[in-house]
């Protein structure tokens, strides 16, 4: 068994982030967002995994690597243009290799593994097999249509007025009889948006009299995707987080409560911390009030400072800002700092599609 991971596309709906970043190394709980789907699928055992990207192959491969820290083989495909989640299996066809594989949106994080739907698909002779979930938005993603039976008969890409609230997340198992459906004069096309999407090829093989079968992913989901989910995702996989390790340096006047992970060389100085709480390495807090919920990268500066629910990229700088700091995702080496001088006013310097809350 082998297993894909699509971490390609555009990012468009985290901008300005990725403009400057991968979305999918954009650090969750301090760890980047491709990790997650990466670990679901070493959890359960599979060795070689293929990376598809499509554009700057170092800085994706300067932070996975070859796979060796997983114990697994990483092979990187290009996927050159965003065809369509269904391209990401065409483009694959050489690397799986007449396999059976499991197809893992790089941007979903399925919070409790992926061990139930995988065992499903290894117990039968099933050559598909999608995973569904309760989503009350479930017109923004792929819907199932059911027969009387519960059999998965159609599978439409976000639709107007879905019928209920099931929804598919981004986790597909397919055997290599998928490949079918790009051949020939059935071969599947891309849809009015342009691309192929993931519904076509599950369709055609519903309509092909192959076996499809369904499995309800029971654990916690997350999209990441937008804004607002990746701050919410990041307090969700706070408080699943198990192993918090403290190796910071902590002065006396500090006060720590709570699960709080900090990375050696970061100092914590004339501080409230509450967990859950993420801190990096070469981190300095002075006279804070940090967490909970909150995640904060390597080498970033707080001082005079109140954040809390928060994700806080590599090189962040935050002096002297009264108020509190919420629910807010701040990229590499920003800094917000607060001088004591009247008239009050503010200064900024905002990328292409910053939002400013005051
Ligand atoms: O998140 C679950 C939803 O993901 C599903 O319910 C939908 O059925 C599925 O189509 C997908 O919808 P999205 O609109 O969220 O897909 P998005 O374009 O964001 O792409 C998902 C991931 O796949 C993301 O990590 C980027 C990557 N990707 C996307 C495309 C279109 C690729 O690697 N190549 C691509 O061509």
């Amino acid at each position: 068994m082998k297993a894909i991971i699509a971490a390609g596309g555009k990012g468009t709906r985290l901008y300005p982030l990725t403009y400057s970043n991968n979305k999918h190394l954009i650090p969750i709980a301090n760890k980047p967002l491709v990790f997650y789907p990466l670990e679901s699928i070493v959890e359960v055992g599979i060795k070689e995994i293929g990376i598809v990207y499509r554009n700057n192959l170092d800085e994706i491969k300067g932070v996975l690597g070859n796979g060796s820290k997983w114990g697994v083989k990483l092979t990187y495909i290009q996927q050159k243009e965003p065809l369509g989640l269904a391209h990401v299996i065409k483009i694959s066809k050489e690397f799986i290799n007449g396999d059976r594989f499991v197809y893992h949106l790089g941007d979903n994080i399925f919070v409790n593994g992926i061990k139930k739907p995988f065992d499903i698909f290894n117990s039968g002779k099933i050559n598909a097999l999608v995973t569904v979930i309760h989503h009350k938005e479930n017109s923004r993603m792929g819907v199932p249509y059911f027969d009387r039976k519960g059999n998965l008969i159609e599978y439409v890409e976000k639709p107007k007025n879905p019928p209920h609230d099931f929804a598919i997340p981004g986790l597909y198992f397919f055997d290599s009889s998928v490949f079918k459906c790009f051949e020939g004069k059935s071969a599947i096309k891309p849809s009015e948006r342009g691309e192929y999407e993931i519904s076509a090829p599950y369709q055609w093989l519903i309509d092909h009299q192959y076996v499809v079968k369904t499995v309800e992913y029971e654990g916690i989901w997350k999209d990441p995707g937008k804004f607002n989910d990746l701050v919410e995702t990041n307090m969700v996989l706070l408080s699943f987080k198990k192993d918090f390790l403290n190796k910071g340096k902590i002065d006396k006047k500090s006060h720590i409560s709570g699960d709080i992970e900090i990375g050696k060389t970061s100092r914590i100085k004339g501080s409230t911390l509450r967990g859950p709480l993420s801190i990096d390495e070469d981190v300095l807090i002075k006279n804070s009030y940090i967490g909970p919920y909150t995640s904060i990268g390597k080498n970033c500066t707080l001082i005079n400072c109140h954040i809390e629910n928060s994700v806080l990229m590599d090189g962040v700088r935050i002096e002297n800002v009264e108020g509190r700091i919420d629910a807010s995702l701040i990229g590499r080496n920003s800094q917000i700092t607060s001088v004591n001088e009247r008239p009050v006013s503010h200064s900024f310097m905002l990328g292409d599609h910053t939002k400013v809350i005051l």
